[in-house]
């Protein structure tokens, strides 16, 4: 594993998010009430761009069907809707996580 800084505390305050490259993976970074988690930015079920959906407290919100997943477990919490997992043959699972530390207000991932 290689630590890489991926931005500074201040770029993403409270309850947002933001997504990544690094190393050729897309992350995503969630501020949950001051602490920071960093999982897969793709949902696993048919790529959408978790970072461009929505953050709930500590569960992000796939913007193409819905899927929400935990930030701070990477656990699916909501799978997609019956017919949506019938339509495309299977429903979403957990995300990656990634270990996270901030060291003088920058914030590092291990990847
Ligand atoms: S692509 Fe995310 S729920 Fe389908």
């Amino acid at each position: 594993m290689v630590v890489e800084k991926v931005c500074s505390t201040t770029d993403i305050p409270k309850a947002t998010m933001k997504g990544f490259t690094v190393k050729d993976r897309q992350i995503l970074v969630a501020n949950v009430d001051g602490t920071f988690y960093a999982v897969d930015a793709l949902c696993p079920h048919m790529n959408g761009y978790l970072p461009s959906g929505q953050l709930e407290k500590n569960e992000v919100v796939c913007p193409v069907h819905r899927a929400r997943y935990d930030v701070t477990t990477g656990k699916l919490v909501k799978n997609v809707d019956t017919l949506v997992r019938l339509a495309t043959g299977h429903g979403g699972k957990d995300l990656h996580t990634y270990n996270v530390k901030v060291e003088a207000n920058d914030i590092l991932i291990d990847v």
